[in-house]
């Protein structure tokens, strides 16, 4: 029987899952390829760690040059993280003739061109399922089950960590900084865990994700990126007391030619399809003009499910090394004659409902003058509570506005926290009442 022979270059969370995944299901990996995936050399900086998993020792290196110069070596798994040898390593796998998989989403939002274009010049395949979503068939789906549509919208909760804090937060009103330590310890977080709060490796996947739906490469710094660590238990309580849940979203909008890109804390109304989505599930939403809205789920991170997804891409790639095809599908989703760059719609100039919490003095006549502010900067309202007594001293008075432009929301907001009523700065999360998109 055929043997194909895979490298893996770190063997960390992901790594370890991997090499689980093809130890514990090597028979039906056999018998669905018609060959046998052989994991021929495993390079991490560290060797002798336990990783709770048995491999000769013969095949492990702390030479990463063991793997890619290794003319038995046809798939590179590269599983390291990080942008600077990661990069390296992919770009030296394609000179020597090898296909990669990869999960590394840091790299390929900031280096997909470089990345795809290299591939694609040397005929070789690169397999990233596992960089959004975790576990969840995210790419496939946009790339082949979805290839017939214009996407009208994503809508994403794809970063399992955050995911798992806010939803912590919400039921048990954990405390945020533990919470994060669990998730970390549960190896969701990224190496530096403010990627995930801050909204980074979000807008990594969504960039991956715009990159595919519209055959483009956006720049990050085209994606409005804001993370979770202003969010406090009183706004998840308010949130619930007017019928939200706060999710930290991925949003991609394409309206007249126009591309809204942004992540941001969002509150989303408890009969959203988002809302449910808990822990360190993830889930997209994706509006296209032929199919109408289809939504994934799964769980977004860790070792098994991320796992799942990188062995995936090692099986469709062996099934291009079997039939000699070379990889059938282009890693952007398009011919290279027809990637475009889009038109990006400015944070500025979105419009929509905001819930608002002013810490104001509790005392007769501030709510006239706060609301004076908004009705100046044509902000309306849509409720209004104001929770406790405290005379003399500030309480939290929380506005739901109208469909307001961002542009004058910040302008208000400014305009207020100069008002001798109120003392803290105020908080403001986006609200999207729809985004579940209807058929
Ligand atoms: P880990 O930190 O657990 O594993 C990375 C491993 O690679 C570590 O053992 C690390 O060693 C080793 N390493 C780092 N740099 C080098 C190098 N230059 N040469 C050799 N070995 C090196 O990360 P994960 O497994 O969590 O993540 C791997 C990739 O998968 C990342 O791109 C991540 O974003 C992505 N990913 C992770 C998911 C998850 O749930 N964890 C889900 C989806 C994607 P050391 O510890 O000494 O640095
Ligand atoms: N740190 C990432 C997350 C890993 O929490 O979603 C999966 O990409």
């Amino acid at each position: 029987m055929k043997r194909i022979n895979v490298g893996l270059v770190g063997f960390g969370t992901v790594g370890t899952g991997v090499v689980r995944v093809l130890k514990e299901n090597s028979r039906i990996i056999r018998d669905r390829l018609g060959c046998e995936v052989v994991l021929k050399r495993i390079a991490d900086r560290d060797i002798e760690r336990d990783r709770g998993v048995d491999v000769p020792g013969e095949i492990l290196t702390t030479s990463v040059d063991d793997v890619i110069d290794d003319p038995e070596i046809s798939i590179v798994v590269e599983l390291i993280g990080g942008t600077t040898a990661a990069r390296d390593i992919i770009l030296k796998a394609f000179e020597r003739g090898k296909h990669v998989v990869t999960a590394n989403k840091a790299l390929l939002s900031t280096h997909g061109r470089e990345i795809f274009q290299s591939a694609a010049e040397k005929g070789l395949g690169i397999g990233f399922e596992a960089s959004v979503g975790g576990g969840i068939p995210i790419i496939k789906a946009l790339r082949e089950g979805l290839a017939a549509n214009r996407v009208r919208s994503i809508y994403g909760i794809i970063n399992g960590t955050a995911n798992y804090i806010l939803t912590r937060m919400t039921n048990e009103g954990g405390r945020f900084e533990e919470v994060l330590k669990d998730a970390q310890a549960r190896g969701y977080a990224e190496a530096d865990p403010t990627y995930d709060v801050e909204g980074i490796d979000t807008a990594h996947k969504l960039a991956i994700l715009i990159d595919l739906a519209y055959g483009t490469y956006i720049s990050l710094d085209d994606i409005y990126t804001e993370g979770i660590t202003r969010i406090t238990g009183i706004d998840v309580a308010f949130a619930r007391e007017f019928g939200y849940k706060i999710k930290l979203l991925a949003i991609a909008k394409c309206e007249d030619g126009l591309v809204e890109a942004r992540v941001h804390p969002t509150m989303i109304p408890l009969s959203h399809p988002l809302s449910p989505v808990d822990g360190v599930f993830n889930a997209v939403h994706i509006d296209g003009d032929v199919v109408g809205p289809v939504m994934f789920y799964g769980q977004g991170a860790g070792m098994m499910p991320t796992a799942s997804a990188v062995v995936a891409d090692v099986i469709d790639m062996s099934r291009d090394i079997m039939k000699s095809t070379g990889s059938r599908i282009p890693p952007l989703n398009c011919t290279k004659d027809a990637v475009r760059d889009i038109r990006i719609k400015r944070i500025e100039d979105i419009e929509v409902p905001y819930y608002l919490r002013f810490s104001a003095m509790d005392r007769p006549g501030v709510l006239s003058r706060i609301s004076g502010v908004l009705g100046t900067h044509n902000i309306s309202i849509s409720s209004v509570i104001q929770k406790g007594r405290r005379k003399g001293g500030a309480v939290p008075l929380v506005i739901i506005t109208h469909n307001a432009s961002e542009r004058e929301l910040r302008s208000a907001v400014e305009e207020i926290e100069k008002l001798d009523v109120v003392v803290d700065r105020t908080m403001y999360i986006r609200i999207e009442e729809t985004g579940g998109g209807t058929a």
